[in-house]
């Protein structure tokens, strides 16, 4: 009896998907005409995360700004158009290609193999590591992996640091939360003792806070996994503009300026 209904059910969902599917898609308009049209890129970003995207006061106003809002930039000047950037906690910036809210994500997102079973990405941006950021003083305490196997260590929720450590440390005890600044802030209050996040993140942070510094002991990353722009599957004209874009910001090293010009930003971070 009840397997009946969850097979009416479930069909009636996949039907109605199917339905949703093929209406977007006989649209007969590209993302590439839609953007244009709008005469606006939204892009979904979580504002935590300096060098690659943070708020700073500029100008006596909050601003979102990093390397990965100038390379948004970059990408809305190539398109001709404005750039909206739209914020939101990381567990939520993917979410939001889908939902059609955003038009590209950029938020330090590394391209797994999981997520590009759901998402299109573009060429990689930026090589990243994950490190380990602890109180000023632990050093020593936290220098080898045993020593954090039983540590309470906060990370991001939906994030790739996250899952190492589920991964890697199953006996950790892992603080999950949904932004990023929360965990250093609970790190600081000896609520946990690590937060783990990428590398360039952690480093930032440290030259923030006196009282923290980066850990010497690190896990590994999956290969592969370096930061890409994130697109809806089958936006393939969208993709080619932002592919064309990174590959001369690659080219022409201005990735690396990006990232010099938001370490100076760090200083006037919110
Ligand atoms: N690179 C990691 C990931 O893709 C973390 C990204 C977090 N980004 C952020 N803006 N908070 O899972």
């Amino acid at each position: 009896m009840y397997k009946k209904w969850f097979l009416l059910i479930s069909t009636l969902i996949a039907g109605f998907f199917l339905v949703a599917c093929q209406s977007s898609s006989s649209n007969s308009q590209s993302a590439l005409q839609t953007i244009k049209q709008k005469g606006k890129l939204v892009v979904a970003t979580s504002p935590d995360y300096a060098p690659f995207e943070f708020q700073a006061l500029l100008d006596g106003k909050n601003q979102v700004v990093g390397a990965d809002i100038d390379m948004a930039q970059a990408i809305a000047d190539e398109l001709g158009v404005k750039l909206v950037i739209s914020t939101m906690s990381f567990d939520n910036v993917l979410t939001s290609l889908h939902t059609g809210k955003a038009d590209l994500a950029i938020a330090g997102i590394s391209a797994t193999d999981e997520r590009k079973e759901v998402f299109d990405f573009s060429i990689p941006y930026y090589e990243n590591k994950a490190s380990f950021l602890i109180r000023k003083g632990d050093l020593d305490k936290y220098k080898d992996l045993n020593s954090l196997a039983s540590a309470s260590i906060a990370a991001q929720k939906g994030t790739v640091p996250e899952s190492m450590v589920k991964e890697q440390l199953p006996e950790a005890k892992l603080v999950s939360l949904s932004n990023m600044g929360e965990a250093v802030n609970e790190l600081q209050s000896g609520k946990v003792d690590a937060v783990h996040m990428d590398e360039p993140v952690a480093l930032s942070y440290a030259t923030k806070n006196s009282d923290l510094q980066v850990a010497n002991v690190s896990l590994t990353m999956n290969e592969g996994e370096a930061n890409a722009v994130a697109i809806r599957k089958g936006n393939e004209d969208l993709k080619a503009v932002v592919d064309k874009v990174i590959q001369k910001l690659k080219d022409e090293g201005t990735y690396q300026t990006y990232l010099e010009k938001a370490a100076k930003l760090t200083e006037v971070e919110q």
